[in-house]
């Protein structure tokens, strides 16, 4: 008998990452080739028809895994019974827009989203948040999901972790299969610390096997950094197809494990790890296993990393404030 289908909702189902999203996780990228996937879709009601048409293209592909699809702009009809849910939808950046300009137009919609997920979703949920500023969105849904364990709350970095793997990977000219213990630190933004002190390729020390300090800081932290906004610049638009790989890698990696010896980043809410405050939904390394994450404990910061890090949780109480101060924390 072949196992029950997991519910699996993602909102902003019409949009740019959805497209790539949606095709992936009904391929069985996200949750293994064993696991039969109900997909249900939420859209505001203008962008119903949209999403129509994504799901006449997802039948289309017969993907075997995929065994129904339901659309809804209704966020608790949406969430009914949902294991895992993307919150991808909200107003992306355009260009010459910063970050903290998307706080008010988008934190409101995380309030409604997350009392939606504490009234229907299923006891085994676990949340990804996408939709930007995608730390302090998760913050709000959390705080307004009454009942619904905190841990259960993530948003998304692995984008950044895969983009510092990457440019690690060029400047060394080895595969990224070679680099172990990337992390990213603080939150989804340009304060965000890719930390290559505690990077290994092939077993060396990033930071010994490149020794080049005008490198790190002139270039690799900022390329990191400000990748979104070389991405608008470039494209027109945000990120599409990279943030949808980012966010099945998340899942799949929370859901079954990361590779022994090695960890990812996350953005997880704060135990106190690091010094970082209780609750703030910040980026960490993590290891996971049977469906749960741990923070990587002990790891000896360097003076370096912890003034950046610092300086990307300092940002993270301003959101945290910001939205406190805008009645968006339940
Ligand atoms: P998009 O504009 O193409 O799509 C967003 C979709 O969300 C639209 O179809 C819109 O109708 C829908 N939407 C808006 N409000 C909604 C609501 N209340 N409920 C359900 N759906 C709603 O945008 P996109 O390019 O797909 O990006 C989505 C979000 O992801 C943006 O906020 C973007 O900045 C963010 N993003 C985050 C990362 C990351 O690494 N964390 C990376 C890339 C993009
Ligand atoms: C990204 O990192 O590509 C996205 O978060 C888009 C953005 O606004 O930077």
């Amino acid at each position: 008998m072949s196992p029950s289908p997991v519910t699996v909702a993602v909102t902003g189902a019409a949009g740019q990452i959805g497209y790539s999203l949606l095709f992936r996780i009904a391929s069985g990228a996200m949750l293994g080739p064993d696991t039969p996937v109900a997909l249900s879709l939420l859209e505001i009601t203008p962008a119903l028809g949209a999403a129509e048409g994504v799901a006449m293209e997802l039948d289309d592909c017969a993907f075997p895994l995929l065994h129904s699809i339901s659309i809804s702009d209704d966020a608790t009809t949406a969430f009914a019974g949902a294991s895992v849910a993307l919150l991808v939808g909200s107003r992306p950046r355009t260009k010459g827009m910063e970050r903290g300009d998307l706080l008010a137009a988008n934190g409101a919609i995380f309030t409604t989203q997350g009392r939606a997920l504490a009234e229907s979703a299923a006891d085994d949920l676990k949340v990804l948040v996408v939709g930007n500023p995608a730390n302090t969105n998760a913050l709000i849904a959390m705080s307004n999901a009454a009942g619904v364990p905190r841990e259960r709350f993530t948003a998304m970095t692995r984008l950044d972790h895969n983009r510092a793997l990457a440019q690690l990977a060029s400047r060394t000219q080895r595969p990224v299969t070679d680099i172990r213990h990337m992390t990213i630190w603080g939150n989804h933004s340009a304060t965000q610390y890719p930390d290559l002190f505690r990077a290994e390729v092939g077993g060396t020390v990033a930071t010994e096997l490149v020794d080049d300090q005008a490198w790190l800081e002139g270039e690799f932290i900022p390329t990191v950094q400000k990748r979104g906004a070389a991405i608008i610049e470039a494209r027109g638009s945000s990120s599409a197809a990279s943030a949808a790989s980012a966010a099945i890698d998340h899942v799949h990696d929370w859901v079954h494990g990361t590779p022994d010896g090695d960890w990812v980043s996350m953005a997880v809410p704060s135990d106190g790890s690091y010094g970082v405050p209780e609750g703030l939904i910040s980026s960490f390394p993590v290891t996971c296993a049977d469906g749960s994450y741990s923070i990587v404990g002990g790891l000896e910061l360097d003076e370096f990393s912890r003034a950046r890090i610092d300086a990307s949780v300092a940002e993270l109480v301003e959101e945290r404030d910001a939205v406190a101060g805008l009645g968006l924390l339940g």
